[in-house]
C-alpha cells in the first residue's frame, strides 16, 4: 500500500495514520496507544477487548460525539479522536484509588457514598465524572430517526445472515441487513477479504451491497425491538425498522478467562485478537500467548500465525487438550492441563505465569489471547417477543430443519448461526438461506416464492457448500 492511500486523523492532538478501512481502535493501536479508556472503579487502564462492540474499553469522543465504539467505526481523513474524561492525562489523581483497591469489599460502591447524608453533594459530583468519564455537549440536536418498511429484517451480517438476506433478496423481499460491523462476513470476513471464502458467501455480499430491494445498514446495532419492530442505532441516528418477519444471526459472546490482570490493556478475547490482526493489520511481529478453555485457540493459532503474529504457546486448562482440530497449530508449545495465574509487567505486558503440574514459569510475551468458551448473543429475542417464547425450543432458539421445513410452523423471529450453538460457517450460511426461503414463505403467504428460493439455494448449491 503507497503512502498516498493513508489516512490521516487527529487523537489527542497528535496524528495518527491508519489504512484504508482499519478501525479508530485499530490505527491506535497500531500506533502505540494501547490505553484507551478507564475503569471507573480503581482507574484500571483498558484498551481493545473484544474489537466486537461487546464492551465499554474503546469508548472515546469522535468529532465531539461521546462514547463511540472505537473499534466499530472506520477511520476517516480529518476525523477528530479523543479519550474521554481524565484517560488523556498525564496526571490522573482517582488512579490511586486502585493502590487501596484491597481495603475495598467486592460489591463496594456508590450506595456507601449514598449513605453519607450530608457529604454525599460532593460525591455525586466526583462519581458521575468518574462513572460517566464523558461531558456531553452544552446544546446538541438529535437527530429525526429514520423509518424503513421491510419484508424481512436480518439482525447480524455474519455468514448466517448474509444466508438469509442474499436467498430473501433474491426471492423478492424487500430486505434490511444490520450489521455491527463495517465489514462483511463476520467471523468470515478475513476469509472474504483474501478471497479464500466460498463462492457462495462472497455472492452473498456483493448481491446484498448492489440489489436495489436491499438495505445494508453497516456498522448497526440493533439495540431492541418489539414484536415487528426494531431500533438500529447507526452511530449518527436511529433507524426505526418495521418488518413482517426477523432473522436473529447475532452469533456469540466469547467469555474471558479468570487470571490476575485480565482485563489490563494487551490481554484480548482471541476472537478479539484474530480480528485485529486478520482484518486491522495490526499486532505483526508481537509475540502472543493463547489462553484457552475450548478449541477456540487452536482453529485461530494457524491463522494469526500465517499473519506474522509469533504465538509463542497454547495454555490449555483441560488435562486432555483439544478435540480433533482442522488446522493444528504450527510449531507452537502446547501446554495441557495448565493454567495462567497472572499476567507480569507494569506498563505493557512482558509475559504469563504459567502453573503446570511440573511446576511454575513465566511465558515472555507481549500480547494475550483468552478464550473461556461462547454464550449465545441471544438477549434480542427476549425484547423482540417479550418472553423468547417464540424462538425458544428447550435451551435454544429455534433450529431450522432443512428437511420438511416448507410444513413447519413460523416463528415471528427465526434464530440461525451461532444463537443457536451452530458454529461452522458453511452451515451456519445453510441455515441462513433456508430461514430466508422460510420468510419469503412466511411473507407472500404461498409457494410461488418459496419455489423460487429454493431454486436459487439449489441452483449455488447453498446448502452442500464449504465456507470458510
Ligand atoms: S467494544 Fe470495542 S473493544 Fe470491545
Amino acid at each position: 500500500m503507497s503512502g498516498r492511500d493513508q489516512i490521516e486523523f487527529s487523537f489527542n492532538g497528535k496524528k495518527i495514520e491508519a489504512a484504508p478501512g482499519q478501525s479508530v481502535a485499530g490505527a491506535l493501536l497500531a500506533g502505540g496507544q494501547v490505553e484507551l479508556s478507564r475503569s471507573a472503579k480503581y482507574r484500571r487502564a483498558r484498551g481493545v477487548y473484544c474489537a466486537h462492540g461487546h464492551c465499554p474499553n474503546c469508548l472515546v469522543r469522535v468529532d465531539g460525539v461521546p462514547h463511540v465504539r472505537s473499534c466499530l467505526v472506520p477511520a476517516r481523513p480529518g476525523m477528530l479522536v479523543a479519550t474521554e474524561g481524565a484517560t488523556g492525562r498525564r496526571f490522573d489523581v482517582y488512579r490511586s484509588i486502585g493502590a487501596f483497591g484491597r481495603f475495598f469489599p467486592v460489591g463496594f460502591q456508590y450506595r456507601w457514598f449514598k449513605r453519607q447524608n450530608l457529604a454525599w453533594r460532593l460525591w455525586e459530583g466526583r462519581l458521575r465524572e468518574l462513572a460517566a468519564e464523558t461531558e456531553i455537549p452544552a446544546s446538541f440536536e438529535i437527530p429525526a430517526a429514520e423509518r424503513l418498511r421491510a419484508d424481512l429484517l436480518v439482525v447480524g451480517a455474519g455468514p448466517a445472515g448474509l444466508g438469509a438476506a442474499a436467498t430473501a433478496a433474491k426471492a423478492g423481499l424487500h430486505v434490511v441487513l444490520a450489521g455491527r460491523r463495517a465489514r462483511l462476513g463476520g467471523s468470515a470476513a478475513p476469509a472474504v477479504s483474501d478471497g479464500a471464502a466460498s463462492a457462495e458467501l462472497r455472492q452473498a455480499i456483493d448481491l446484498v451491497r448492489t440489489a436495489t430491494n436491499v438495505t445494508v445498514i453497516a456498522p448497526g446495532t440493533v439495540v431492541a425491538g418489539f414484536g415487528d419492530q426494531y431500533l438500529v442505532d447507526r452511530g449518527d441516528r436511529v433507524v426505526e425498522v418495521t418488518a413482517a418477519a426477523s432473522v436473529l444471526a447475532t452469533g456469540a459472546y466469547e467469555r474471558a478467562v479468570v487470571f490476575a490482570g485480565n482485563d489490563r490493556p494487551g490481554v484480548l478475547l482471541t476472537s478479539g485478537l484474530h480480528r485485529l490482526v486478520l482484518e486491522d493489520r495490526v499486532l505483526t511481529g508481537a509475540q502472543a500467548v493463547l489462553v484457552t478453555e475450548n478449541d477456540t485457540a487452536y482453529r485461530l493459532a494457524g491463522d494469526l500465525h500465517r499473519a506474522g503474529l509469533g504465538v509463542r504457546a497454547i495454555v490449555d486448562s483441560r488435562p486432555d487438550g483439544p478435540g480433533p482440530v482442522a488446522d493444528p497449530p504450527p510449531d507452537i508449545e502446547v501446554l495441557t492441563g495448565a493454567r495462567v495465574t497472572r499476567v507480569r509487567g507494569r506498563r505493557r505486558i512482558t509475559g504469563v505465569v504459567v502453573e503446570t503440574a511440573g511446576g511454575r514459569r513465566t511465558i515472555r510475551c507481549d500480547v494475550v489471547g483468552m478464550s473461556g468458551g461462547w454464550q449465545r448473543a441471544d438477549e434480542l429475542r427476549y425484547s423482540a417477543t417479550s418472553s423468547g417464547d417464540a424462538v425458544v425450543d428447550g435451551q435454544r432458539a429455534t433450529r431450522i430443519d432443512p428437511a420438511g421445513w416448507e410444513h413447519a410452523p413460523l416463528p415471528v423471529l427465526q434464530g440461525v448461526g451461532a444463537v443457536t450453538g451452530t458454529t461452522d460457517p458453511g452451515t451456519a450460511f445453510a441455515e441462513g438461506a433456508v430461514a430466508g426461503a422460510w420468510a419469503a414463505a412466511r411473507v407472500a403467504g404461498g409457494t410461488e416464492l418459496i419455489a423460487g428460493a429454493l431454486a436459487a439455494l439449489r441452483g449455488g448449491d447453498v446448502l452442500g457448500g464449504s465456507h470458510g
